[in-house]
């Protein structure tokens, strides 16, 4: 029996692809695992009526983690004219299956490494001590999707009783107010807080920056900051900051060298992840970890790239160094640097390498390069 079980899902267009190049180098270095085939994707919604069939989360639930290439997903009136005749009129609706698989999986935290690689012609500003690993809370803050709109009397009115700031908003028709809220809980806080932490600790880093606005968003930044600076205590070889989420979108243009790790909710976290992305490379290169207590997904951030579908064209690094963060989960630490010396080397000496790194090499020849290099 292998020492591992991974749940495989390609999902659709290049994931397909991308996801044959990580098993390439995953075969080739060996990892003692037995890869478990899940459906997931587009196809299955047409189908199914169900992007994530249910035999995809109980066979996963079978396995250690996950990897995971990409989805398409369209808007809802384009999702339903997609399905097969016999559902269109069951009333069915179409959600994000990798959301789905966040919350079914209680998979909070989702952490982003951004690191530059020597040589990378895309690192910004020709950068190349670029190494920030961004975690994002998963589950809540303002993409917790408690919504409302329009807007009942009985909601303003009691809205109105606990803040006096609405007030400016009372006279405004009930149909013409949307609200999004923006909700922390401590133990959500104190989780993705720690999980930065500890990594900080794990991995020899030197500083953690929360990244907040506490001076407008005074509530929820305030028991952002409160638990912060709390758990910043216990970790005192730590140097521990709060940065506003403006304010840093500058400083990491400009000297992104002075990040380590950067702790925000599910919004901040979500955009200055994309940011900081876009430091080292861009979507060829960025690649998460969807991480539980007990599970953890791990994909690049890239999406199904329909007009590169079934050419074997884009590049495979962010997933094949989304397969890196697997390994590192599951204490394979010789294979993770392995890994990341392949992709390292094959950026470096640019010979077989994609487009978008100004090659003309195929998904497939990029991960047999990859795979050559991790073996030096
Ligand atoms: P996309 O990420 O699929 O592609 C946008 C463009 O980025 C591509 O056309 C290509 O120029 C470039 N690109 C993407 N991956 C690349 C790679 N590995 N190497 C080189 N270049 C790469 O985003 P798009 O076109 O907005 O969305 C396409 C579909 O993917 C949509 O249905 C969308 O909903 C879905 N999507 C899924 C995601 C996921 O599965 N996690 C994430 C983002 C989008
Ligand atoms: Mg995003």
């Amino acid at each position: 029996m292998a020492k591992y079980r991974i749940a495989w899902l390609p999902g659709d267009g290049v994931g397909k692809e991308v996801m044959e190049a990580a098993k390439i180098v995953f075969d080739g270095l060996k990892l003692d695992a037995e890869y478990i085939h899940g459906d997931i994707g587009w196809e299955f919604w047409c189908k199914e009526g169900d992007p994530l069939p249910k035999r995809t989360t109980d066979m996963m639930k079978t396995t250690d983690a996950a990897l995971f290439g990409a989805i398409t997903s369209k808007p809802q009136k384009e999702a339903k004219n997609e399905l097969i005749p016999e559902l269109r009129d069951k009333g069915l609706t179409y959600f994000s299956p990798i959301v789905r698989l966040r919350q079914e999986f209680d998979l909070y935290c989702n952490e982003r490494p951004n690191i530059a690689i020597p040589g990378n012609p895309l690192n910004l500003n020709g950068k190349e001590d670029i190494n920030i690993t961004v975690f994002r809370e998963n589950t809540e803050g303002s993409y917790a999707g408690v919504e409302y709109g329009p807007v009942s009397d009985e909601l303003k009115a009691a809205l109105a009783k606990d803040s006096p700031k609405m007030k400016f908003f009372m006279d405004t028709p009930g149909e013409d107010l949307a609200i999004s809220t923006r909700i922390i809980t401590r133990r959500g806080a104190e989780r993705i807080i720690r999980a930065a932490f500890e990594h900080a600790r794990k991995f020899g880093k030197k500083k953690v920056t929360l990244v907040e606005k506490p001076n407008v968003l005074r509530k929820t930044g305030g028991l952002m900051v409160e638990v912060f600076e709390k758990i910043a205590a216990e970790y005192p070889e730590i140097t521990a900051w709060f940065d506003n989420v403006d304010a840093i979108g500058m400083w990491l243009v400009k000297c992104p060298e002075k990040y380590e790790v950067l702790v925000a909710e599910n919004l901040f976290g979500d955009i200055i992840s994309d940011l900081c992305s876009q430091l080292v490379g861009g979507l060829g290169f960025a690649h998460s970890g969807n991480i539980g207590s007990n599970y953890a997904v791990f994909e690049p951030v890239h999406g199904s790239a329909p007009k590169y579908t079934g050419m074997y064209k884009v590049n495979p690094m962010a997933t094949i160094l989304a397969g890196k963060m697997l390994c590192t989960y599951l204490g394979e630490h010789e294979m993770a640097a392995r890994i990341q010396k392949g992709v390292e080397l094959t950026v470096k000496e640019r010979k077989v390498v994609t487009y978008d790194l100004g090659g003309t090499a195929k998904t497939l020849e990029v991960a047999e390069e990859i795979l050559k290099n991790a073996l030096k």
